[in-house]
């Protein structure tokens, strides 16, 4: 019942040109995909050129960031109502590399979850542990804490609209996945928060994504995890070839 979403971002990579090109190759080898959802997540410069090669595809298009604001003085800064315009569907808040490099607070990402969705996109919400904290056993403690403030005083309705991603950061960009069984049980935990923040059914209809050096090679045993829901792909989400192999896992 609850319908897979398979998302390439593709972070601070591919010029324009790069970037239709990708969007030339992957179209034609997922047009038979209707399994899943599907996305692809450029860098802002690419949004508006790939934007009219998905129309009528069977692929969307999401941003990597938002500001909460509609527009104002905030120089580098990009507005959810100018996404909004390009057509994006999907905007990821709270990556790891926002919260770790850019410093994002649970407060920012908060605002930035509520203005997504109130300019009618569904946001892709990341949330994960270190390696340091899983090693001194505060999985629970972080993501709970990171769950329960980005999502505080929205309501179920609004929470409907939202996407989460379980992305342990020591498996983003290593080369060294969780298992799946691990994925799993960080997955089921999410969702037992999600039913008490919200209630059961929410949470049985929540989509939750994994990622982390996620690979044509490893997607089928983690999609085979009862909680898995899909997954956001960095990496491997460059290459057409390597995305469409994931996406028909
Ligand atoms: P990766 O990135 O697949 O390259 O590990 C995942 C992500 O950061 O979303």
């Amino acid at each position: 019942m609850r319908r897979p979403l398979i998302a390439g971002n593709w972070k601070m990579y591919k010029t324009t040109t790069e970037a239709v090109v990708t969007v030339q190759q992957l179209l034609p080898l997922i047009k038979n995909a209707a399994h899943c959802d599907i996305a692809v997540i450029p860098p802002f410069t690419a949004l508006s050129v790939v934007a009219p090669l998905l129309r009528d595809s069977n692929c969307g298009l999401g941003a990597q960031n938002c500001h909460y604001e509609k527009e104002g003085a905030f120089t580098g800064e990009i507005s959810p109502a100018m996404l909004a315009d390009l057509g994006c569907r999907y905007v990821t808040i709270g990556h790891s590399e926002r919260r770790q490099y850019f410093k994002e607070s649970d407060e920012w990402l908060n605002k930035k979850l509520k203005a997504a969705i109130h300019y009618g996109i569904s946001p892709i919400f990341c949330i994960g542990e270190l390696l340091e904290q899983r090693e001194a056993g505060q999985f629970q403690t972080v993501v709970g804490s990171q769950v329960r403030a980005g999502l505080a005083g929205l309501t179920g309705e609004e929470f409907s609209h939202i996407i989460l991603a379980y992305e342990p950061v020591w498996a983003i960009g290593t080369g060294r996945t969780a298992t799946p069984e691990m994925a799993q049980q960080a997955h089921q935990f999410v969702r037992n928060l999600i039913s008490q923040l919200y209630s059961w059914d929410q949470a049985n209809r929540a989509i939750i994504l994994y990622g982390g050096s996620v690979k044509p090679e490893n997607i089928t045993g983690l999609m085979a995890q009862p909680d898995i829901d899909g997954a956001l792909v960095g990496g491997a989400s460059l290459d057409a070839q390597s995305f469409s192999r994931i996406v028909k896992y």
